[in-house]
C-alpha cells in the first residue's frame, strides 16, 4: 500500500542500513525538500547527520532564525549555522547585472560549503533534497536558458562523497505529505517557492545592505497582510521588489524623495507559466498604507499586473 506513512518508515529503515555507523552531511536551506530531506534522515541516524545552514544573509527577514529554532533547539540536530551576510555583499558589491549576481552567489555558496564541510572528519553521504521534477529537468536540459536556476544546495560534480536522495521519486505534494506526515510545521511544508539566490534578485541593480532592509521590511508586511487576508495558500508566490528607483512625493509639508515598492502576486501550476493574482482592492490598500506608514525611505507602492509570459516571476 503506497502511503505517505509507509513511505517514511521504509525510507527511514532504508537509510538505518544504507548508512549503518557512518556519517552524513546535508546543505539545509530551510526551504521545503532540503528541510524534508534532513528530518527524515536525522530520524533514520540522529546524530550522524549533520546540516551545515549558509545564511548568506539574504533570506526573508527573520527567516534565518526560523530555520535555526526549527531544526537545532526543536529537532536538536548537529546544526552548523554559517553567518556570511558581511562576505557575500562583498562580493556583490557594485554587481548589478542578475546572471552575475546568480553566479556569484551560487560560486560563493559552495566555497563556504566546502570551507565548513572540511573541518568534519569522517563524512562518507552527502544528503540532498532532489525530488523527481529536478531529476527530470536535469535529463532534458536544453539550450536557452533564460535565467540559469541553480539552487542554492547545487553542488559540485567532484565531491568525494556518496549521495543520499531520499526524495527523488516524489512530486512536490508527496514531498509536502511526507513533511506533514513526519512532523514539520504545517508553514514550513506550505512555503511558497523562494530562488536560492534570494533576495538578490529582488533588489534591482546593485545591492546594499540599506536596500535589503527596506525590501525585508516591506516584503514581510506584504506577507503579513496576505496572511491576514486568508490568500496565502491560494497565490503561488508573493514578494516584494525594489526597483531601485526614487520618486518624489510628499509627508507632512515636507517633500520626500524615496524609494518605490513592486508588488508580486502570482497564481501559477508550476512556474513554468503564472498569472497576476487579483488581490482585492482593499487588501491592496492596506498593504500600500502599512508598508509606506512603517517602512522608512519608502514612499510609493505599485503593483505588478504582468503575466508569464511575456514577463516572469522574478524581476530578475
Ligand atoms: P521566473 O522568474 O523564471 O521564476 O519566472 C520561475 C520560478 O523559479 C524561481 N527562480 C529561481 N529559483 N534560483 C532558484 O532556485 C534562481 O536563480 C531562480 N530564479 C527564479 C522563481 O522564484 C519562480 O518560483
Amino acid at each position: 500500500l503506497w502511503t505517505m506513512h509507509n513511505f517514511a518508515q521504509e525510507q527511514i529503515e532504508a537509510i538505518k542500513k544504507q548508512v549503518g555507523d557512518r556519517r552524513v552531511l546535508c546543505a539545509l536551506s530551510g526551504g521545503v525538500d532540503s528541510s524534508v530531506a534532513a528530518t527524515l534522515v536525522h530520524k533514520a541516524i540522529g546524530d550522524k547527520l549533520t546540516c551545515i545552514f549558509v545564511d548568506h544573509g539574504l533570506l526573508r527577514k527573520d527567516e534565518g532564525d526560523q530555520v535555526e529554532a526549527i531544526f537545532k533547539k526543536r529537532f536538536h540536530m548537529n546544526f552548523i549555522r554559517v553567518n556570511c551576510e558581511e562576505r557575500f555583499l562583498g562580493k556583490l558589491a557594485g554587481v548589478s547585472d542578475p546572471e552575475q549576481k546568480r553566479k556569484i552567489i551560487g560560486t560563493e555558496f559552495i566555497r563556504v560549503f566546502e570551507e565548513e564541510s572540511s573541518k568534519l572528519n569522517d563524512i562518507d553521504f552527502l544528503l540532498q533534497g532532489t525530488i523527481y521534477p529536478d531529476v527530470i529537468e536535469s535529463g532534458t536540459k536544453n539550450a536557452a536558458v533564460i535565467k540559469s536556476h541553480h539552487n542554492v544546495g547545487g553542488l559540485p560534480d567532484d565531491v568525494d562523497f556518496e549521495l543520499i536522495e531520499p526524495l527523488r521519486n516524489l512530486f512536490k505534494d508527496e514531498v509536502r505529505a511526507v513533511g506533514e506526515e513526519i512532523g514539520l510545521d504545517h508553514d514550513l511544508v506550505w512555503r511558497q517557492p523562494f530562488p536560492g539566490p534570494g533576495l538578490a534578485i529582488r533588489v534591482m541593480g546593485d545591492i546594499t545592505k540599506e536596500k535589503l532592509e527596506i525590501l525585508k521590511e516591506a516584503d514581510f508586511v506584504f506577507r503579513d497582510e496576505i496572511a491576514k487576508a486568508g490568500l496565502d495558500e491560494e497565490i503561488w508566490q508573493y514578494f516584494a521588489v525594489l526597483p531601485g528607483n526614487r520618486s518624489v512625493g510628499v509627508m507632512g509639508d515636507e517633500r520626500t524623495y524615496d524609494y518605490t515598492i513592486g508588488l508580486r502576486a502570482v497564481t501559477s501550476v508550476d512556474g513554468m507559466t503564472s498569472d497576476w493574482a487579483r488581490i482585492p482592492y482593499d487588501v491592496l490598500e492596506n498593504i500600500s498604507t502599512r508598508i509606506v506608514n512603517e517602512v522608512k525611505h519608502v514612499s510609493r507602492i505599485v503593483y505588478d499586473i504582468t503575466s508569464k509570459p511575456p514577463s516572469t516571476i522574478e524581476w530578475e
